[in-house]
């Protein structure tokens, strides 16, 4: 049997990594400021992280939803406590695409609705209702277009209120900052204006913080800098560091009914380990305050090379560590030269952004190492 062909393989074997280094299978080392796609958050291999998934491993990796799993509820209280939102209610699962899935399956028990609103260049996930979100016809199998979404501008709050006053929207799906869409940021003005027409029509607002959030934009949602409270959050990604998890975090006004949510692998033993080894680090490190001084350390040195006029770059936007740098080039070249002689991994958006999306645990001078390299290859 060979492998289904769907990736576009960079020419390169990693073999294992530290911090915000990994080294190929012929020992050459590379700087990580893609973070395997957002997911290494605390960076890789942490000692503390090892001891306590080893520890699991030895103990017990697996039991199913059917018995009580302590660890899942000091995970909903410890993650309640670190982003501020410990009167929501906590669901496990495995991905982001099943996070956004449960979420809006959840918007519609709650409603009775089918219609979702979702921003144009929005990415949600590649099963059902989530890839319908996802605001790109080539991934949307005709199984999966059935008409339950409306594509907008984002930022555009009359485009968005015309539809919520039709009083028949489920649910509005939004990335507070967008990753594949090229990190376009969404305005405080505009969130709120949602929230209160959300509000008004009992429409649900979910906030998919699977790329933005968990500490990357600098705080611990991309959100919380909006000043709007979702009625749900979705997570993935950072929360396991590696280990495939995901969450739906629940407002007090959905009521849980049993059976109507389920899942046979989400938040097993092992996954809540790693959920819980990245949450001790997340504070004892500090690392959202990390993300958002480095963050901003290399927003600024990336603003800096665009004044002085150095090639290629047209923009710079981003919060914390989540970064896109909009190139006039297609990005191709750039990100082969940055990998294949600098020795740099970095993310990409559409044809011509590079997306940075370092472990949170970034430091000043693998920053100033990253920039200096870019600079060399954009001279
Ligand atoms: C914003 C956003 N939502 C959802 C997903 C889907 O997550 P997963 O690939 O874990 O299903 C992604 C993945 O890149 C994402 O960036």
């Amino acid at each position: 049997m060979t492998l289904f062909d769907v990736y576009p393989l960079f020419d390169v074997t990693i073999d294992h990594g530290k911090a915000c280094r990994v080294w190929d299978d012929m020992g050459q080392e590379y700087l990580d400021l893609y973070g395997g796609h957002a997911v290494i958050s605390i960076g890789h291999c942490h000692p503390h992280y090892v001891q306590k998934m080893t520890e699991q491993l030895q103990k017990m990796s697996f039991y199913s939803n059917s018995v009580k799993n302590p660890l899942q509820v000091e995970l909903a209280e410890r993650l309640g406590k670190a982003c501020g939102y410990e009167d929501y209610q906590f669901f496990l699962i495995n991905s982001g695409a099943e996070a956004n899935e449960n979420a809006l399956k959840l918007a519609s028990f709650y409603n009775g609705r089918t219609r979702v609103l979702s921003a144009e260049k929005a990415f949600h996930g590649r099963t059902s209702l989530a890839v319908e979100a996802t605001a790109n016809p080539k991934i949307i199998a005709p199984i999966n277009a059935n008409g339950h979404v409306t594509y907008l501008p984002l930022n555009d709050l009359d485009a968005w209120r015309k539809e919520i006053e039709k009083d028949d929207v489920c649910a509005v799906i939004l990335e507070c900052i967008q990753g594949v869409g090229g990190i376009r940021m969404v305005e405080a003005e505009f969130l709120k204006g949602l929230r209160q027409l959300c509000d008004i029509h009992n429409t649900v607002l979910v906030c998919d913080e699977i790329q933005c959030g968990y500490g990357r934009s600098g705080k611990f949602f991309a959100h919380q800098h909006l000043g709007v409270k979702p009625d749900i959050i979705t997570v993935a990604k950072g929360i396991g560091n590696g280990f495939p998890m995901g969450g739906v975090l629940i407002s007090p006004k959905f009521t849980p009914v049993y059976g109507q949510l389920g899942t046979t692998f989400g938040g097993n033993h092992q996954a809540c380990a790693a959920a819980l080894a990245v949450l001790d680090v997340i504070e004892q490190e500090d690392l959202v305050g990390n993300a958002a001084r480095v963050g901003e350390h290399l927003l600024d040195g990336l603003r800096q090379m665009q004044q002085e006029g150095v090639k290629h770059i047209v923009d710079v936007r981003g919060r914390g560590l989540m970064i896109g740098i909009e190139l006039d080039v297609p990005y191709k070249e750039i990100r082969n030269r940055l990998l294949f002689d600098e020795h740099v991994f970095t993310g990409c958006s559409g044809t011509n952004v590079l997306r940075l999306l370092p472990p949170l645990c970034l430091s000043m001078d693998e920053a100033d190492e990253f920039l200096a390299k870019l600079r060399k290859v954009l001279a």
